[in-house]
């Protein structure tokens, strides 16, 4: 059971922190308690902005002693309202966005050690600096912290070739429900000591501790990137042509983005400077980029022959081959504001789920029949990493306006879909994480047995149930 803060505790939690690492002005508090996508709106007296591991480590312990409510926020670009605290406004929120230090880059080895409250893009950056790569990536980029995307094991456009944020690290700095801190922030690629606890935490969205900082992979930093545009006739189509591109020894491909022509007509209609780049209309396309450490021009020649073979036999209809960076950046952006775009056009329901990759033609044509047999004006805006056997399977809104008969169906056709995704032994949070918002769905989804294990850990590392309550689990 949960306390509420007393006055004088909330002095001693602010004495931690000082003046500058104090938020408690109302207008002040404001944008910590709404998500990202406006789904939850919760309540606090206090956000608490540490500037050092030492100070979360003195939070935590006496939230733990007090048994209070802690909420760990990055860049709040959650999609499952994992970083909004509840309504009940017992809670306190710690911020990391002051632990934002490079603490050190090793070329050598390729890593690079950095503090959670780091934004993504400055790690990439970091690590561009020194001529090496980190490869995650994410249209929030500009604003994601990484302690964040390691908490939530964020995905991207790069899973393909480099995997999910949880392969891109070898070790964690990370604070205990209880004030303990682990320091296990080693850059060794080999190391068969026993459990491996940085896993435990990556993915956890905040409910095992805090993580702090981490030591992240690096990668040989891109010279040369091919990237194209093609037109495929079905999902069907794109799958085969990811195969093709891989057998043929493409081991160079990184991206493989789907999209159905609907989203091509939102960003044209809705997003300044974008306009279809194809001379005709297609049902569906993929974004395909290879890079190579090397500066040759032999990628380029081997993209677009496959592609071009893959054109003569009727796998590609149209092949856009990238001729300039900015245009290679106007083929990302038509990718990248696939969401946005998505936003304007109406409201939507979305669905984050992951088949094997030669399933998804399959669920894509059963998917998209069932929400049609519950929501027959629903726009299905289906797109996603495909290369990762991962969608966003989304239902628009007809148009901009209210449709609260739309959204009344909107527990059938989460369910539709992810009764589905299981039908295919599929996930139905690829990349976005659980939060708060698919928390009862995943005592339906997940197996039993894992879900007595994961309430087992969270009971062995965080028995008051502080940490990032209502998150991913129900309270015991
Ligand atoms: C994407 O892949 O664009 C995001 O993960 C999904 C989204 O922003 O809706
Ligand atoms: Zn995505």
């Amino acid at each position: 059971m949960l306390n509420t803060p007393t006055p004088e505790l909330l002095n001693q939690l602010k004495q931690i922190v000082g003046p500058s690492g104090v938020v408690d002005q109302p207008q002040d508090i404001a944008p910590y308690l709404v998500d990202h996508r406006k789904l939850y709106r919760g309540a606090t007296s206090l956000v608490l902005r540490p500037e050092s591991t030492e100070q979360v480590s003195q939070i935590l312990k006496l939230c733990h002693a007090h048994h209070i409510g802690v909420v760990p926020v990055g860049g709040n670009t959650s999609y499952c309202g994992g970083a909004t605290p509840s309504s009940a406004g017992n809670e306190i929120v710690v911020s990391l966005s002051r632990l934002k230090r490079i603490r050190h880059i090793d070329p050598d080895n390729y890593t690079l050690t950095v503090e959670a409250g780091c934004v993504l893009a400055e790690v990439q950056q970091a690590a561009e600096a020194a001529d090496r790569l980190f490869p995650l990536s994410l249209g929030s980029e500009g604003s994601c912290q990484i302690g964040g995307n390691l908490s939530t094991n964020a995905g991207g456009t790069a899973v393909l070739r480099y995997g999910m944020a949880r392969d891109l690290v070898l070790g964690l700095e990370v604070v205990l429900p209880d004030g303990r801190v682990l320091d296990d922030l080693n850059a060794l690629r080999k190391n068969n000591t026993g459990y491996d606890l940085r896993d435990l935490f990556i993915g956890a969205e905040g409910t095992l501790g805090i993580i702090t900082a981490a030591t992240l992979k690096l990668y040989p930093l891109p010279r040369t990137r091919v990237t194209a545009l093609v037109a495929v006739d079905d999902p069907a189509a794109a799958v085969a042509l990811l195969s093709f591109l891989r057998s043929s020894g493409s081991d160079a491909l990184s991206t493989f983005e789907l999209m159905p022509r609907i989203a091509i007509e939102l960003v044209c209609r809705h997003i300044a400077g974008i306009n279809d780049p194809f001379d005709d209309t297609h049902p569906w396309y993929v974004l395909i980029e290879a890079s190579t450490a090397q500066l040759t021009d032999h990628l380029t020649e081997e993209l677009s022959e496959v592609l071009v073979r893959s054109q003569q036999n009727q796998l590609v209809r149209e092949v856009l081959l990238a001729q300039s960076s900015s245009q290679r950046e106007f083929f990302w952006r038509i990718r990248e504001t696939i969401p946005e775009a998505q936003t304007r056009a109406g409201g939507s329901i979305k669905h984050d789920v992951s088949v094997s990759i030669s399933d998804l033609p399959k669920f894509i044509e059963e998917g998209t029949a069932l929400c049609k047999g519950i929501a027959p004006e629903g726009v299905m805006v289906i797109y996603g990493h495909l290369g990762d056997g991962s969608l966003h399977f989304n239902i628009n809104t007809p148009d901009a306006g209210a449709h609260p008969e739309f959204f009344a169906k909107k527990t059938a056709l989460n369910n539709a879909v992810h009764e589905l995704a299981m039908r295919y032994r599929g996930s139905i949070s690829a990349e976005h994480g659980i939060g708060q918002l698919k928390r009862d769905e995943l005592v339906e989804f997940k197996n039993p047995v894992a879900m007595q294990l994961m309430h087992t850990i969270k009971q062995a590392l965080d028995p008051h149930g502080i940490m990032n309550p209502g998150k991913v689990l129900a309270g015991d």
